[in-house]
């Protein structure tokens, strides 16, 4: 197998399993993503010792708006202290934070330290940290599919100009390699509106534990695994 194949330098995940840990526990399903919030910090590290230069974490979709109000609330309210705490020791230690979803939806107090945290990160290149927030992939294609509409019809581009390059490129992950490496927890096998178009080459990976249980040694497990798979892209076997 080339080096080439066995590239890996883009890790995405779906964190799912807070709220059946909690329960199993007896505990409120806020306290399953608090612990999870601690994992995703576990992880974070673990990635950067790895070598890994992305990290991508599904941490609230464009469906998660449905859940009880109590249940976002205590969501967004996680996700503030961690924006005004917690990814500063990712900061710290030269991580690059980038978030990708639909903004407008999202509180303005937590937009507005988005994007400062952004700024404040933009030169760090240990690793990046994408956290895809209020994010839903259906909704990220039309966004792309619309401004490309716009541009041809300002006649700032030919249709013939659409091209793959130039697709990715209208995409909230714009710059940011295809992910090499899927990863869901919680023993779900599917993608719910993640990162479809991205998704196309890579590796999946499933396993059965819940997200406040995963840890550094199940992640060195699975990049083990991935190392003896064989990526071939749509190619033939390679002799
Ligand atoms: C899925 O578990 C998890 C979520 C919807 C939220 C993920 C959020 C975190 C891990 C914490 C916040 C993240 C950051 C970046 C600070 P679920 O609630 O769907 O679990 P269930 O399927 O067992 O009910």
């Amino acid at each position: 197998m080339s080096s080439e194949e066995n590239r890996l330098e883009h890790i995405a995940i779906i964190m799912d399993g807070n709220g059946r840990w909690a329960k199993k526990r007896g505990l409120p399903r806020t306290l399953g993503h608090r612990k999870g919030a601690e994992v995703v910090k576990e992880i974070c590290k673990a990635a950067e010792k790895a070598g890994i230069k992305y990290l991508t974490l599904y941490a609230f979709s464009t469906e998660n708006w449905k859940r009880s109000e109590d249940e976002v609330a205590s969501l967004m309210d996680l996700l503030r202290q961690y924006l005004k705490s917690d990814f500063q020791e990712l900061h710290e230690r030269g991580v690059r934070i980038r978030f990708i979803g639909e903004r407008q939806m999202l509180p303005a107090d937590i937009v507005e330290n988005m994007v400062k945290l952004e700024d404040q990160t933009a030169a760090n290149d240990k690793m990046t940290l994408c956290i895809a927030l209020s994010y839903g992939s259906r909704q990220e294609i039309v966004h792309a599919a619309r401004r490309l509409a716009l541009l041809a019809k300002r006649g700032d581009i030919n249709v013939d100009d659409i091209d793959k390059k130039l697709f990715s490129d209208m995409l909230y992950t714009k710059d940011i390699p295809d992910p090499d490496i899927l990863i869901r927890t919680s023993g779900e096998q599917r993608i719910s509106n993640y990162l479809l178009w991205q998704l196309a080459y890579t590796e999946f990976f499933f396993t059965d534990a819940l997200w406040p249980d995963f840890n550094e040694k199940q992640l060195l497990e699975i990049i083990d695994s991935y190392k003896s798979r064989e990526r071939r892209y749509g190619k033939i076997k390679a002799e």
